[in-house]
């Protein structure tokens, strides 16, 4: 019998490769074409531990590639901290910073990256977020190793749906997400990425990957374009250098919902900071109850001092939570929920619309905010201006 070794594991299922490279159990054949130079080539192992196979997915500042934990044959998802145009792929696979310029950044990158996976590693078993197995420094760089989810995007589903899908099916997929946010958000830590592309759905549920920490360090400020997703990303995240606020996941996380009922996507948000155009979901067609619809537009309020300050209060408001039982009783699928033809019956529900929301007591913090806001609409309006008398 052929001794068990890199060459001869099939990575679609962990099971043996004939002498013809067909795996013996799934019978596929081995896909031994070469990957890209910057990749790590597939069967390469780390740590003597880690098989490579090939690359899920490549961002601006990693790539993920699927992997098998040689010590329990576990199928994994292994994400290498790889900031494209900072980094070089050398000699036995190793990574090098480009040039001493762009060390400082990129280094900084790598300390978030790490950073963050230790964090999120201490919340293992949360239902909607990835887990995360080991995290480890090699190769001059770093990775996270993840749990494997198998399902496809929340993205590729909508595709999959024609653009969009009902209100029911889309708060059954974010429900256990809102969740688990609650728990990573008490550690401190914002995703700053929540988009349909983002979340997979596994049978068991729905689960969020992708936390943007390396992301949000915006390495040397040049090109925000790269750190921001246009239409998810709130007005904060336009500004603000290293915020670590909950509301900043709520907008991105009202606006999946958005999308994914109304198949489109609201203006982008700074755009909303000069003419709100948004459309409310029902007034396109979406099937959403006043009593919920107030939550989610307030959820995208322009100005984070709008929106709910944390998961907890969304998820209640969103989902029509029970207080009284202790947020176990969700009313939100149930047939006699009065839909947006009715007039809005609750005070609570209109208080809750952005539109209507007058904020008082707006303490320190939010001032200090709105005049930092009002400095940059000037900028803007200024610039605006000077390329208007160009012309
Ligand atoms: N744990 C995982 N299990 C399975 N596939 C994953 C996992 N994590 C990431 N992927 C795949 O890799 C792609 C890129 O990963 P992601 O973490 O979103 O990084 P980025 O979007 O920055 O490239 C995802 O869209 C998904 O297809
Ligand atoms: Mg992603
Ligand atoms: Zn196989």
């Amino acid at each position: 019998m052929a001794v068990r070794t890199n060459k001869n594991i099939c990575l679609f299922c962990f099971g043996d490769l004939d002498a013809n490279r067909v795996c013996k159990t799934c019978r596929k054949r081995a896909d031994d074409t070469p990957c890209p130079p910057h990749h790590i080539p597939q069967r390469t192992v780390i740590q003597s531990r880690y098989l490579f196979g090939k690359a899920l997915g490549e961002g601006g500042f990693g790539i993920t590639y699927l992997g098998w934990d040689l010590t329990n044959g576990e199928r994994v998802a292994i994400k290498e901290y790889f900031p494209s145009g900072y980094v070089t792929r050398v000699a036995n696979n190793r990574v090098m910073i480009n040039g001493a310029g762009q060390q400082a950044a990129a280094n900084r990158g790598l300390k978030r990256f790490m950073d963050e996976a230790r964090t999120l590693a201490k919340v293992k078993n949360l239902d909607g977020v990835v887990s995360i197995k080991n995290c480890f420094k090699d190769n001059g760089t770093a990775y996270i190793v993840m749990e494997y989810l198998s399902g496809g995007s929340l993205k590729k589903h909508l595709a999959r749906k024609g653009g969009k899908i009902g209100f029911d099916e889309t708060l059954t997929i974010t429900r256990k997400i809102i969740e688990s946010l609650g728990e990573v958000h008490k550690l401190g830590l914002v995703h700053r990425d929540i988009s349909p592309d983002n979340i997979i759905l596994e049978r068991k549920g729905a689960k969020l990957i992708d936390f943007g920490a390396a992301k949000q360090s915006n390495l040397d400020g040049k090109s925000l374009s790269i750190v921001l997703k246009q239409g998810f990303a709130p007005e904060e995240q336009y500004r603000t250098h290293g915020e670590q606020v909950p509301w900043t996941d709520i907008y991105a996380l009202a606006v999946t919902i958005y999308l994914c009922i109304t198949g489109q996507m609201p203006p982008e948000s700074i755009q909303r900071m000069y003419k709100d155009t948004m459309v409310r979901p029902s007034a396109l067609g979406a099937k959403i109850s006043v009593l919920q619809e107030g939550p989610l537009l307030k959820g995208m309020a322009v100005l984070g001092k709008n929106r709910y300050q944390n998961v907890e209060q969304f998820l209640k408001a969103l989902y029509i939570l029970d207080v009284r039982t202790s947020g176990v009783t969700a009313s939100a699928t149930r047939a006699n929920v009065t839909l947006q033809t009715a007039a809005p019956s609750s005070r609570e529900a209109r208080k809750a619309n952005p539109i209507d929301v007058v904020v008082k007591n707006a303490d320190k913090k939010d001032k200090k905010r709105e005049k930092e806001l009002e400095k940059v609409k000037k900028k803007l309006e200024k610039e605006k201006a000077a390329a208007k008398t160009k012309k």
